[in-house]
């Protein structure tokens, strides 16, 4: 039996997202620039893409750019927009034959027009995709996305269009990028850091948390089934106790 055949399909995490994360130490390794690791990253990228695919997960977020991103050298801001148009002008493809659709979350108008461009066409052509989401935080900070749903819900209640009293959940819900996209049950990191990084900070309030030592390019199929077999072995309580569960 392999690793895969482990994994139970009526227990697969509705939404999984990831953070990608490691680039450069596994160039750093290999005495190469830090550019070589988006490259091979782009690698793993469309292996976890597939797999999930495969395995029948619905909902796939990557965490590809933070907003605190944009302070790295601007050499390396540059490689990683271009790397960013030439992986989409490349996987549309695969996106297609698997029948994925691509979305992005973020402060999309940050991004190069090219990027933006490049971005906003694969997202038309995959639009009527019913397979799996893939969601692609881009220019994403979750602190920015909170503050965005403030000014919304503020103007909103202040032109009478809502109540204060209307605010709850489903509400805030509704005005994040987020807003088509069940709650995250599993979060990967990869590399080894145990942080969260600005990441959909909302979003994962129920999540199970899973970090990897693993460097990003060299996550891949059979990392992700390890990943899944531990969520697997969970139990999610929301709060309740174990005896109510079963
Ligand atoms: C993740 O790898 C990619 C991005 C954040 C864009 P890093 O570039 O952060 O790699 P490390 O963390 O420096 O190894
Ligand atoms: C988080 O990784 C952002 C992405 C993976 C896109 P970083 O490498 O930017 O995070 P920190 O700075 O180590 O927290
Ligand atoms: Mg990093």
């Amino acid at each position: 039996m392999s690793l895969k055949d482990h994994i139970l399909t009526e227990k697969l995490p509705n939404h999984l997202a990831i953070i990608m994360d490691g680039n450069g130490r596994w160039a750093k390794q290999k005495g190469m620039l830090r550019v070589i690791g988006h490259e091979n990253g782009t690698k793993s990228v469309r292996e976890v893409v597939e797999a999930s695919a495969e395995i029948g997960i619905k909902h796939l977020t990557l965490y590809a750019f933070s907003t605190e991103n944009w302070k790295r050298p601007k050499i390396e801001v540059q490689t990683l927009m271009k790397l960013l148009v030439k992986s989409l002008k490349k996987e549309i493809k695969t996106l297609q034959d698997n029948n994925i659709r691509l979305m992005a979350i973020g402060n999309l108008m940050d991004l190069p027009k090219k990027a933006h461009q490049e971005l906003m066409e694969v997202i038309d052509k995959t639009k009527n995709n019913t397979h799996m989401t893939l969601t692609l935080a881009l220019s994403y900070g979750s602190r920015e996305e909170i503050i965005k749903v403030i000014k919304e819900l503020t103007d909103k209640v202040k032109n009478n269009i809502i109540s204060i009293e209307n605010i709850d959940e489903s509400i805030i819900n509704n005005h994040l990028y987020t807003q088509n996209l069940p709650d995250v049950d599993l979060l990967i990191r990869t590399s080894g850091e145990q942080r969260i990084s600005n990441f959909l900070l909302w979003q994962i309030a129920y999540a199970e948390l899973y970090f990897t030592d693993i460097l990003w390019p060299d996550f891949k199929k059979k990392d992700l089934y390890d990943a899944l077999i531990n969520y697997q072995n969970r139990e999610r309580r929301f709060g309740k106790t174990s005896e109510q569960l079963s």
